[in-house]
């Protein structure tokens, strides 16, 4: 059965205690569609070891917004990915725009985080999306095949290994001024782009049956609908949204009516 991808990215605006609230007001009406949607809570690092606490006992899951690409070493203000694996996360968003932009984090750096993350078996979450300015330079593409091929150097992806791919415009994401809207047209362009594009670097055979596509930016109960027309989108990366408890169950919903 194909599993859809609810992913909640609360970035650094909920404290410890605030994420674990949010879950436990939420967790029991999810259970009944934990097994057709994929609910994946990316909590700050400090609330990871709570949040873990407040999930046991159910299928929902546990991301990091970020993870070092050295195993171990004198890397002040890191995290290792084992650690992450200890305190009972799964998944790991890389390269999200608010870093590459806050953070200068590079394409490199994202293939390095890359390609931690596929040696302790977390699941990456790699966001790729173009800039206002590069779109309104017409670049998008050019952006987007750069992004690909570079955060994807020298990937192996193992049989057993998951890999999600979001396509975020960064000019869509609520939190940026004067966010805009996207059209549908233009999301299923981007999609087919970054898909051909990966096909290039990543196995025909995984991609079919290891690799799921979905999309950020502004996506809430309101409009998560549209964006699942685009025939490859499996589910949403979603930021202000998933703050508010209705927001997230009726998202879940949503996917799981599919
Ligand atoms: P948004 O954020 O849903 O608030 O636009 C998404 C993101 O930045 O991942």
């Amino acid at each position: 059965m194909k599993k859809f991808y609810f992913i909640a990215n609360w970035k650094m605006k909920l404290s410890p205690e605030g994420s674990v609230e949010l879950i436990s007001e939420t967790k029991k009406k999810l259970k009944k569609f934990q097994d057709q949607v994929e609910v994946i809570f990316c909590p700050s690092f400090l609330a990871l070891s709570a949040c873990a606490q407040a999930l046991k006992g159910t299928k929902l899951h546990l991301g990091a917004q970020n993870v070092f690409w050295q195993d171990r070493g004198s890397c002040t203000g890191e995290v290792a990915p084992e650690d992450l694996v200890r305190v009972g996360c799964q998944y790991v968003i890389l390269g999200h725009s608010e870093r590459r932009k806050n953070l200068a984090e590079t394409n490199e750096m994202v293939n390095k985080k890359l390609l931690a993350c596929l040696r302790h078996k977390l699941i990456p979450i790699v966001c790729l999306g173009e800039t206002l300015q590069e779109r309104q330079e017409g670049k998008e593409a050019l952006v987007l095949e750069k992004q690909v091929q570079e955060c994807f150097k020298n990937i192996v992806l193992e049989s057993d290994q998951q890999l999600i791919v979001c396509y975020e415009p960064v000019w869509a994401i609520s939190d940026n001024l004067g966010a805009r809207e996207i059209t549908i047209d233009d999301v299923e362009q981007m999609t087919q782009m970054i898909i051909q594009n990966l096909s290039e670097v990543v196995s025909v055979d995984f991609l079919e049956k290891n690799f799921h596509f979905i999309y950020g930016g502004s996506v809430d109960s309101s409009n998560l609908n549209n964006f699942l027309l685009v025939d490859k989108i499996e589910g949403g990366l979603v930021g202000a949204a998933s703050l508010k408890a209705e927001e997230i169950i009726a998202m879940v919903k949503i996917l799981a009516n599919q």
